[in-house]
């Protein structure tokens, strides 16, 4: 049995009216029409759908079946059309998004705020590297990506919504903790503890050092912000990090930031995508709530 969607809405409106011509009315086709959909369905089906005694139309038995299962799919499709304009207004939907290990530090404050205004949305997070969200934006694998430079060498639509200075950290009993305007040219004397390889962190810092001519005597490499921090305070060496990733070690004073002559080194967190995706609602959403409020969410000024 082929019955089209199409057959089934022209029976329910002959069959809510009784009317062929009332049908064709509300459809905006002609009598012929419709009598043609109804006269296809019922050889589709193989039994008569209306009887007309002169001028009424009724519904046979296999009609009056047929109009409540054709009512039950009017309401499934109105349900969709609903669901779907749900979507387009972003309270529905699913948001994936991949951030630079150190965005992990802001992002799901963010998204905790994102959340309450569209408590229905489901957020899919990924925290990767930056080599793993290069490889991401390149394939289009996820909605949107959050790190700081955008590779130049890709289409991208790229915002900075947000500074990300990166600071020289010690302990706070180190030698220089309490001395001001460090030079630069002292840092070549001491020994850092750097991120790893594909970390922008670590590309940034290098491209610092190099421009100023400075030697990076690099100590131990180390693939995650968390371990530089307790390296750091344990001793092993200065580190380089994100001002984002410290809030806590600042705050408990296991770690001090040094005042160093040209830092802290200015970059800035950007939201992107590749250049021509179309975004879904949601995601659309979320670019925009980072552009706009981030900055205000994470950092708000200080009360005067
Ligand atoms: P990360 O930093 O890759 O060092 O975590 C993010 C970035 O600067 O892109």
């Amino acid at each position: 049995m082929h019955i089209t969607l199409r057959q089934f809405q022209v029976f329910e409106a002959v069959a809510r009216h009784l009317s062929f011509t009332q049908a064709a009315k509300e459809l905006h086709l002609s009598q012929p029409a419709v009598s043609m959909q109804i006269k296809q369905m019922e050889e589709q089906i193989g039994l008569h759908l209306f009887e007309h005694l002169g001028k009424q139309v009724f519904l046979t038995e296999a009609g009056r079946e047929a109009y409540r299962y054709s009512r039950v799919i009017a309401q499934q499709l109105e349900e969709m059309e609903a669901v779907m304009a749900e979507l387009k207004g972003a309270s529905r939907g699913k948001l994936t998004i991949s951030v630079a290990s150190t965005a992990n530090y802001f992002i799901p404050t963010l998204l905790g705020v994102f959340h309450e205004r569209f408590p229905d949305v489901t957020v899919s997070l990924n925290v990767t590297n930056r080599e793993t969200l290069l490889r991401q934006l390149s394939e289009n694998e996820v909605d949107l990506v959050v790190m700081g430079q955008p590779p130049k060498d890709m289409d991208l639509e790229a915002g900075a919504f947000m500074d990300n200075p990166l600071v020289v950290i010690a302990p706070p009993e180190h030698p220089l903790a309490k001395e001001k305007n460090i030079p630069i040219a002292r840092l070549g004397d001491e020994i850092f503890l750097t991120r790893e390889r594909g970390s922008g962190t670590r590309s940034a810092i290098e491209r610092f050092f190099k421009q100023r001519g400075i030697r990076l005597n690099t100590g131990m490499e180390i693939a995650s912000n968390e371990a530089i921090k307790q390296s750091v305070q344990a001793g092993l060496g200065l580190g380089l990090l994100s001002r984002d990733t410290l809030e806590m070690e600042l705050a408990l004073e296991k770690l001090v930031i040094l005042d160093v002559e040209d830092f802290p080194i200015l970059r800035h967190w950007y939201v992107m995508h590749r250049k021509g995706k179309r975004l879904t609602t949601v995601a659309q959403a979320f670019k925009d709530f980072l552009l706009t409020e981030a900055r205000a969410i994470l950092h708000p000024p200080a009360p005067v």
